[in-house]
C-alpha cells in the first residue's frame, strides 16, 4: 500500500519545541499528573474544551476546528483497488467539534495517550483536481466536490512521546500518532468530471454512491494517515509551546 499525502501546515508552530512558550489559557481545565483519577479529569477536560477547540486557541497556535479549513493538500494511493491522485484546495470540513469522547487514557509512566471518539456526520466541500481510479470506477476531472461522511464515525487515536529538556524545561515531544477510523457510509457529489460531461458525470456519481461502502473502506487508510498528520501538527503545536508540567502540574506545587 502506497499512500502519499502532502499537507499544508495549518498550525502556527509545527516542528520546533518551545516555539511560542506560553501557558495553557486560564479557561483550560488543569489535571494534576498525580491525580489518581487523572483519566476522569481528562475526560471532563476534553468535553469542557469543545467550545474553545471550535473557535481555535490562538495562544497555542491552533486554528478553529469549526469549520476546519485547509488551503491545499494532495493525496495519492497506488494499489490494485485504489490508484488515484487528487489535489484539494479551499477544503472545508464541518462538525469536527461535535465529538463525543467515549474513553480516554493517559499513562504518565509510558507517556502514552489514547482516546476513543465518536463523531456525527461530517460534511466537507472542496475544490479538487483528480485522475485515476477507485475500485473499477475511472475518476478524471476538476471542479467542486461535496462529500458527507455519514456517522457515527468512530475514531481511536494513540499518541506516543518522550520528555525532552530545552533550556532546563521539560516538554512533551510527540514521536508517533496512530489513528484508526470506522466510517459508516459516505455520500458524494462530484461536479466537473470528464471535462464537465454530464452523462459520464452522472454515471460516475451513481457508481460512487452505489459502491460507497467499498469506496470508503478502500480510502480509509489514506484518511487515517491524513488525520495522523493533522493530529501530529496539533500535538506539536500544543505541547511544543507549553512546558509539560504546566499542562500536567504536580498537585504539591
Ligand atoms: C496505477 O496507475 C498507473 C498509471 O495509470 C500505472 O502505471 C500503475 O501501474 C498503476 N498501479 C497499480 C498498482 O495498478
Ligand atoms: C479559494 O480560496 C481563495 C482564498 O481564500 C479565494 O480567493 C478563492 O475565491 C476561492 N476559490 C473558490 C473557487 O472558492
Ligand atoms: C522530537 O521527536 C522527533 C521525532 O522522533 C525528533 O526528530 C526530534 O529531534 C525530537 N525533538 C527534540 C527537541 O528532542
Ligand atoms: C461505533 O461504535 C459504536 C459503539 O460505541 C457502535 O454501535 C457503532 O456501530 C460503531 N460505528 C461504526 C461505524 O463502526
Amino acid at each position: 500500500m502506497n499512500i502519499l499525502i502532502t499537507l499544508a501546515i495549518f498550525v502556527v508552530c509545527i516542528s520546533t519545541i518551545k516555539c511560542i512558550s506560553h501557558d495553557l489559557p486560564d479557561y483550560f481545565p488543569r489535571c494534576f499528573i498525580d491525580d489518581p483519577n487523572l483519566n476522569d479529569c481528562l475526560l471532563k477536560a476534553f468535553n469542557t474544551m469543545r467550545p474553545y477547540v471550535k473557535k481555535g486557541v490562538e495562544a497555542v497556535g491552533i486554528l478553529p476546528f469549526e469549520p476546519l479549513i485547509l488551503p491545499a493538500f494532495a493525496i495519492s494511493q497506488d494499489n490494485a483497488a485504489a490508484n488515484y491522485s487528487i489535489t484539494l484546495w479551499n477544503f472545508t470540513i464541518r462538525g469536527i467539534d461535535n465529538y463525543k469522547v467515549k474513553e480516554i487514557n493517559y499513562n504518565p509512566e509510558t507517556l502514552i495517550f489514547s482516546t476513543k471518539m465518536e463523531f456525527d456526520d461530517l460534511p466537507l466541500y472542496t475544490m479538487y483536481e483528480m485522475s485515476g481510479r477507485l475500485l473499477h470506477i475511472p475518476l478524471e476531472g476538476k471542479g467542486f466536490q461535496l462529500v458527507t461522511f455519514l456517522g457515527p464515525i468512530n475514531a481511536t487515536i494513540r499518541v506516543e512521546g518522550e520528555l525532552v529538556e530545552v533550556d532546563g524545561v521539560e516538554y512533551y515531544n510527540t514521536t508517533n500518532v496512530k489513528v484508526t477510523e470506522s466510517i459508516k457510509d459516505v455520500e458524494v457529489t462530484v461536479q466537473g468530471l470528464f471535462g464537465g460531461d454530464e452523462e459520464l458525470g452522472r454515471i460516475t456519481n451513481n457508481l460512487l454512491n452505489q459502491f460507497s461502502i467499498e469506496s470508503i473502506q478502500t480510502i480509509t487508510p489514506a484518511l487515517e494517515q491524513f488525520t495522523e498528520e493533522m493530529f501530529m501538527g496539533f500535538m506539536k503545536s500544543l505541547t511544543g509551546s507549553i512546558p509539560y508540567y504546566r499542562i500536567f502540574p504536580k498537585s504539591d506545587n
